[in-house]
C-alpha cells in the first residue's frame, strides 16, 4: 500500500519530537528512516501503526484516512528490536498467533493456518526451529521468527524497528542480505528504522535522514554521501573536518588552504563553512603555510595526521601513504591543506528541507591524486 503523510507533529511535554513530517512511501518500496538516537523515528512508527497519535498532520495510506482507524484496523506488522515472542510457545504457535486470534469471521480454518505457517517456515528459511522454544534460540533465528510472525497476518504495512540493533555485525549484515530477499520476494510496503548508515543504503531503496523531529534529506547513498543537504546531514555523514572559508565572487578562499578544486558557483560573498572528509584532504609541504603537523601515525597503507592551526584548531587528515610526500610530513612541518572534495554551506543560511532537490551547497570534485 502506498503511505502519504503531510505536515506530522507531535510535542511530548516540551519537547517537539516531530516537527513537520512530510514523507511519501510507494507501494511495495523498502524505505530506510535514518537518525541519531532521539531523532524522532520511532515516535513516526508508533503514529503509523496506531499506538501514538500526533498532533497535526495527515496519515493516508492508499488514500484512506488512518488516523481515523484503530490501530487493530490498520493490519500492520510490527518488529521491534527485543521482540518478545511469546516464550511459553513454540515457533510454530508464535507464527500462527496473529492468525489464531483474528475476530471469528475472518479467522482462517486450522488446517489453513498450519499451512500457512508451513509456507512462512520454509520461506523463511527457519523450518528446522519450527519446534524451538524462544529461549532455544540465537538472537538472529528470534528476530527471523519476529519477522515471520509479522508477515504471518499479511500486513498492510510492515514496520521494523531496529530490528537488528541488538545483534552482532557479521549476523546483521546476514540479515540484511536475507531480509532484503524477503521483501523483493513479498513486495511489501516496509519501514525500516535504523541509526546505522550502512544498513540503511545496503537494504533501502531510499533513505530518509532524520534529525531532531525533521526531514533533513532524502535520497540514495551517493547523492547524501557527496552532495548533503544541511550541515546536519555533512555531519552525520561523516564530513567531521569544518572549517571556516569566505565565499568571494563565487570562489572559496580559507587560511592555509588549497580550494582551486572548487568550481566557481552563483554564490552570495560572505563567510561560510567547509564540511569536508580526512580522506578528501591532502596534506602539502609548504613553509610559509599556518597548519603543523601535530601527530602522524602510518598503518602501511595510510598516513593519519592531525594538523593545527593557531586560530582555527584542529583538522584531520586521512591519506593513502605512498601518493603523498610522506617522508616531508614530520611532526611541526608546515603544511597546507588541498581540500579534493567537500561541500560549502554559506554561514546563517537555514538548513534546507528536505523537499528541496538542489541544496544551495558547492561540491569539489576532483580526481584523486
Ligand atoms: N512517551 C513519551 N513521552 C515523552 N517523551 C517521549 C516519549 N516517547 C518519546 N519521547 C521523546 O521523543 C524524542 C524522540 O524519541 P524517539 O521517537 O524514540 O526517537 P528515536 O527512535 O529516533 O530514537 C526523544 O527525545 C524521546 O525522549
Ligand atoms: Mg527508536
Amino acid at each position: 500500500m502506498s503511505i502519504s503523510i503531510s505536515g506530522l507533529t507531535k510535542r511530548f511535554g516540551q519537547t517537539d519530537v516531530l516537527r513537520g513530517i512530510d514523507l511519501g512511501v510507494e507501494k511495495g518500496e523498502l524505505v530506510a528512516l535514518l537518525g541519531p538516537s532521539g531523532s524522532g523515528k520511532t515516535t513516526l512508527l508508533k503514529i503509523i501503526a496506531g499506538l501514538e497519535w500526533p498532533d497535526a498532520g495527515q496519515l493516508l495510506v492508499d488514500g484512506a484516512d488512518w488516523l481515523q482507524l484503530a490501530a487493530q484496523d490498520r493490519r500492520i506488522g510490527f518488529v521491534f528490536q527485543h521482540y518478545a515472542l511469546f516464550p511459553h510457545m513454540s515457533v510454530r504457535d508464535n507464527l500462527a498467533f496473529g492468525l489464531a486470534v483474528r475476530p471469528r469471521n475472518e479467522r482462517p480454518g486450522k488446517a489453513v493456518i498450519t499451512a500457512k505457517v508451513d509456507e512462512l517456515l520454509h520461506f523463511l528459511q527457519i523450518a528446522h526451529l519450527a519446534d524451538r522454544y524462544p529461549t532455544q534460540l540465537s538472537g538472529g533465528q528470534r528476530q527471523r521468527v519476529a519477522l515471520g510472525r509479522a508477515l504471518a497476518i499479511e500486513p498492510n504495512v510492515l514496520l521494523l524497528d531496529e530490528p537488528f540493533g541488538a545483534l552482532d555485525a557479521a549476523i546483521r549484515r546476514d540479515l540484511r542480505r536475507w531480509l532484503r530477499g524477503v521483501h523483493e520476494a513479498t513486495g511489501s510496503t516496509t519501514i525500516f528504522v535504523t541509526h546505522d548508515q550502512e544498513e540503511a543504503f545496503e537494504l533501502a531503496d531510499r533513505v530518509v535522514v532524520m534529525g531532531e523531529g525533521k526531514i533533513e534529506q532524502i535520497g540514495h547513498a551517493d547523492a547524501i554521501h557527496d552532495h548533503p543537504a544541511t550541515p546536519f546531514v555533512a555531519r552525520f555523514m561523516g564530513a567531521t573536518v569544518e572549517l571556516p572559508v569566505t565565499l568571494l565572487a563565487g570562489r572559496a578562499e580559507g587560511a592555509g588552504l588549497d580550494l582551486a578544486a572548487l568550481p566557481r558557483r552563483a554564490l552570495g560573498d560572505g563567510p561560510a563553512r567547509l564540511f569536508t572528509r580526512p580522506e578528501d584532504i591532502v596534506a602539502l609541504p609548504d613553509p610559509k603555510a599556518p597548519w603543523r603537523i601535530v601527530t602522524r601515525t602510518s598503518n602501511g597503507a595510510n598516513l593519519r595526521l592531525v594538523l593545527r592551526h593557531p586560530d582555527l584548531g584542529e583538522a584531520e587528515v586521512d591519506t593513502p601513504r605512498r601518493a603523498t610526500a610522506a617522508d616531508a610530513l614530520v611532526v611541526d612541518a608546515p603544511v597546507r591543506l588541498r581540500i579534493a572534495f567537500g561541500t560549502i554551506f554559506p554561514d546563517g543560511r537555514k538548513a534546507a528541507t528536505a523537499t528541496t532537490a538542489q541544496p544551495a551547497s558547492i561540491s569539489i570534485q576532483e580526481a584523486r591524486q
